[in-house]
């Protein structure tokens, strides 16, 4: 095995591999002890290779080999570092018989052929294959799928595979098999099994093709009032992906299987995709307004990878973002067409990209921070980030605005005239995404481009204007750095799309012209800055207009425009982008909150002033504004967001102060609104009959805002009417996302009836681990108060509920706790302590999901003391370890870096 040899994999080295294999008919007697594996591939050597004497070397992992056929005939074998290494082999092609054996139950990696809730389940992306059999584990290598299942038919009831089923029936000794045929050829990270009892619910539908399909979702028989959503998500994702890409289904049968132990979101493997079951299963009692929205992104993201991923995937696995950063914008364009009026889309829009800066760009400050196209990597699990998904999601988004929407339309029917059925690279996809849209922006600069996939960071854009009133211009120069990121300390300048406005004081919009430009004056442009710095300059302007810089977000950086009070204010009241409404709110309590922290030190007390408070006062009484955006624009950044924000001005950070100026904050707001509050409350706690759409989940959101509020502000005052309210809520509510709102508002006040009603909750959904899973997170990321919250997540840890084994339930209170910096990073150092044992105790376990948590101290160097030294300390002790797992060896290791 590989256990302790940390080798670096180059993208440099990549070469292609020295054989083929065209097809593989793969049988399994499946058995949670010991299951047999019998693969028939066939095999031909690559002509490439001009000699033909290279040996096949076929990746492997905990298993064990039992005999090797070539042409029908016995031969030795060597294995060496865990691959089964073939030497003489004849020069045509030949077929290749292996015989292995693997133990399922014992996989708690659940990386392979694993065991869950009595049932048999696989993960191969990225390298979970060769934990089944031996193979050539790499992207590129595509052969056609032939596969038995044979398994015990009481116990298993269902037998599944990808493609098509062509033959089932009985055997001796209550058995039975199924036999499956994938007519597609794929990547061995695409092949999926699954025998267990289940259900399922089915739809046919047909495409515009005119071809027949069945859908199916199948789940425990408990589960299948919990299906709907998921299956009229994927309806939908199946009408989105014709009527936007013109891309329909290419199989006759398209199957989701829910399973409660997964180390990811969901898996796309071809026809048969298997899904986390917090990504499945919703029904309004047991599942929030995020949730339902959740499954219909990723059930939407799985079924968009068929074409983006499976008809054409990756040549090797640092072209990762070509299938997950395109997918990613894919999904994140269906739900936002999903949601419907412009403003539905923005609050999606916000979402994302609150997402995006607050986990992406502290992981592209930090010591895991990488390009979009990564160079090396140890374990290639851990790079499935961030940067990968959501800012190569960004960098696609960018060359859509780039080429217009027709234009990058063009652009994706030319990435699958050129390479449908095969495996390529970032470069193949901006190529063709280029090529389609010879006369657009993009075109002319696509080397400067792509350094988005090559320069890891996230660009600074500093702004300034300057308004001359004489010849009534206006002068924006707009510049650029990126700051040094591992192994990488110089940047040269990337292409970045600009979308601007200018306002005049009062708000409104001006129409922009440039000195010899063309008499059209819109009132957006598209600024590309692309050279170090870069001034543009608009005539004809009676007075100095007002900015409004990067609309919509449209590219991943930091913006750095030292705009003033008054500017902000005329933005957040008037900007016609809803984006930067809502950014100018924020950077409002932004700077309110970096001054309120700094202040601290002098001992002053954080107090918001009046000229803030009327703004957000305004805003939450006005009714013009859909409720949802109204919830965004009430809510503060966060406490790692403004964590950030001062590293950037060279601040040590104390997440002690940043929480207690946030927390005095947000009880100033609630004193302040209360009457305000308290209407809001009466308008919209009431929502009828439950719907997931966009207006009434953004109702629900802001009467669970409101509701916060009052139950925060009681705790200051001493009003009982308020709690007792959220109490009686929790217990009368008819849909999950009020109820865990209100016994939220309690938990979050450190209400005494919190305690109640959490026991409650508790009583009301055993066996529903997707609730109990909300219920756990609910604790461990209340507001820190005293330590009682880490105090609570230590003894949560001992509760019977409580396992480190499964996934959800681990990162439910775990990661959970690394997300709340008051309750982590404690001065006495117990947050670090009680870190380093629990990435020590599931590394043994489960080796993905500790490297997960490992990261929770990606940014220990920006600490101030004693949290510093101690987390450093912590993460020593980690890698003092002799036997850990590669995968939190790589994460430690570069943290610990200098
Ligand atoms: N490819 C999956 C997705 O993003 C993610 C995944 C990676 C799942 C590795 C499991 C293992 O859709
Ligand atoms: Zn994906």
């Amino acid at each position: 095995m590989r256990e302790g040899t940390e080798t670096l994999v180059r993208r440099e080295l990549y070469s292609a591999p020295a054989y083929w294999i065209r097809s593989v008919d793969l049988s399994f007697d499946l058995d949670p002890i010991k299951t047999l594996v019998i693969s028939r591939m066939q095999v031909e050597p690559n002509s490439a290779f001009a000699g033909h004497h290279e040996a096949l070397r076929l990746d492997g992992e905990d298993i064990t080999v039992t005999r090797v056929q070539v042409n029908g005939q016995s031969i030795s074998f060597r294995l060496e570092n865990g691959q089964l290494v073939l030497e003489n082999l004849p020069s045509e092609p030949f077929q290749l018989e292996i015989r292995n054996t693997c133990s399922p139950e014992k996989n708690t990696r659940l990386n392979g052929l694993y065991t869950s809730g009595g049932g048999f389940f696989t993960q191969c992306e990225a390298q979970g294959f060769r934990r089944i059999t031996f193979f050539l584990d790499r992207p590129d290598v595509m052969a056609t799928f032939k596969v038995t299942l044979r398994a015990n038919k009481q116990s298993y009831p269902v037998l599944l595979s990808n493609g098509n089923k062509v033959e089932s029936g009985d055997l001796d000794h209550g058995r039975h098999y199924a036999v499956w045929v994938d007519p597609h050829p794929k990547p061995c990270y695409l092949f999926a099994l699954v025998a267990a009892n289940l259900v399922c619910r089915e739809q046919r539908v047909v495409s515009r093709t005119g071809k027949d399909h069945l859908l199916q979702v199948y789940v425990r028989s408990g589960d299948l009032d919990k299906t709907e959503h998921a299956m009229q998500s994927l309806v939908a994702a199946l009408i989105w992906d014709e009527a936007r890409f013109g891309l329909s289904l290419d199989l006759e049968r398209f199957m989701i299987v829910a399973v409660s132990d997964f180390n990811m979101g969901a898996m796309e493997n071809k026809g048969l995709n298997i899904f986390n079951t917090k990504f499945v299963l919703a029904n309004p009692a047991t599942a929030t307004d995020v949730d339902f929205g959740n499954v219909e992104a990723v059930v939407g993201h799985e079924y968009f990878h068929n074409w983006t991923g499976n008809r054409v995937t990756c040549r090797d696995w640092f072209q990762l973002s070509l299938k997950e950063g395109l997918t990613v914008y894919r999904d994140q364009e269906f739900t936002q067409d999903m949601a419907g009026s412009p403003s539905a889309r923005a609050v999606k829009r916000i979402e994302d990209v609150r997402q995006l800066r607050q986990i992406q760009f502290a992981e592209d400050a930090g010591p895991m921070a990488h390009p979009v196209r990564p160079d090396s990597y140890q374990a290639i699990d851990n790079f499935y980030t961030s940067t990968v998904y959501e800012k190569g999601a960004e960098v696609v988004r960018m060359m859509a605005t780039l080429v217009g929407r027709a234009g990058f339309a063009r652009g994706m029917t030319l990435y699958f005239e050129r390479f449908d059925g095969q495996a390529v690279t970032c470069d193949d996809f901006a190529q063709a995404i280029s090529d389609a849209n010879p006369d657009s922006a993009l075109a002319p600069r696509l080397e400067a481009f792509k350094r988005w996939y090559a320069q890891s960071g996230t660009p600074r854009v500093q702004a300034s204007g300057e308004y001359d009133a004489d010849n009534r211009r206006y002068t924006l120069t707009l510049s650029q750095s990126c700051p040094a990121t591992p192994g990488q300390s110089e940047k040269q300048p990337f292409v970045i799309p600009v979308a601007l406005g200018l306002l005049d004081r009062e708000g409104r919009a001006l129409p922009m012209q440039f000195v010899g430009g063309p008499l059209a004056s819109p009132t957006e442009r598209l600024l590309v800055l692309e050279e170090a710095s870069q001034s543009f300059t608009f005539i004809n302007l009676d007075s100095a207009p007002v900015p409004s810089l990067l609309r919509g977000f449209s590219a991943p950086v930091i913006l750095q425009a030292q705009a003033s009070q008054d500017d902000l204010l005329t933005l957040l009241r008037h900007d016609s982008d809803a984006f930067n409404r809502w950014e100018a709110g924020q950077q409002l309590g932004l700077e309110r909150l970096l001054a309120a922290v700094q202040a601290d030190q002098n001992g002053e007390e954080p107090t918001l002033d009046a000229a803030f408070i009327d703004a957000m006062q305004a805003l939450l009484r006005d009714e013009s504004l859909d409720a949802a955006f109204r919830e965004l624009l009430l809510t503060l950044p966060s406490e790692s967001y403004v964590a950030e924000r001062l590293v950037e001005r060279g601040v040590a950070v104390d997440p002690q102060t940043i929480h207690r100026v946030r927390d005095a904050f947000r009880a100033q707001l609630a004193q302040a609104l209360h009457a305000d509050w308290a209407a809001v409350w009466d308008k919209h706690a009431q929502t009828g009959g439950y719907s997931p759409d966009a207006i009434s989940s953004g109702r629900r959101a802001l009467a669970n805002l409101a509701l916060a509020n009052l139950v925060l502000d009681a705790a200051r005052s001493g009003d009982t009417v308020w709690p007792g309210r959220a109490y009686q809520r929790c217990k009368d509510a008819t849909n999950m996302t009020d109820r865990l709102g209100a016994l939220s508002a309690l938990v979050q006040a450190h209400a005494e009836l919190a305690e109640p009603a959490l026991a409650r909750f508790h009583a009301q959904f055993q066996g529903e681990a997707l609730v109990i899973d909300k219920w756990f997170t609910l604790q461990a990321t209340a507001p820190e108060s005293n330590g009682r919250v880490f105090a609570r997540v230590k003894a949560l840890a001992q509760h019977p509920d409580f396992s480190v084994k499964n996934p959800n339930r681990a990162r439910s209170l775990l990661m959970a706790l690394t997300q709340n910096p008051a309750a982590f990073h404690r001065a006495d150092a117990a947050g670090y302590v009680f870190w380093a044992e629990k990435v020590i105790e599931i590394d043994a376990i489960n080796r993905q999901l500790a490297a997960r948590l490992a990261r929770g101290l990606d940014r220990w160097r920006t600490l101030a003391e004693p949290q510093r030294g101690a987390a450093q300390e912590a993460l020593q002790r980690v890698a003092a370890k002799p036997d850990l797992s590669a995968d939190v060896r790589e994460i430690v290791s570069r943290a610990l870096a200098a």
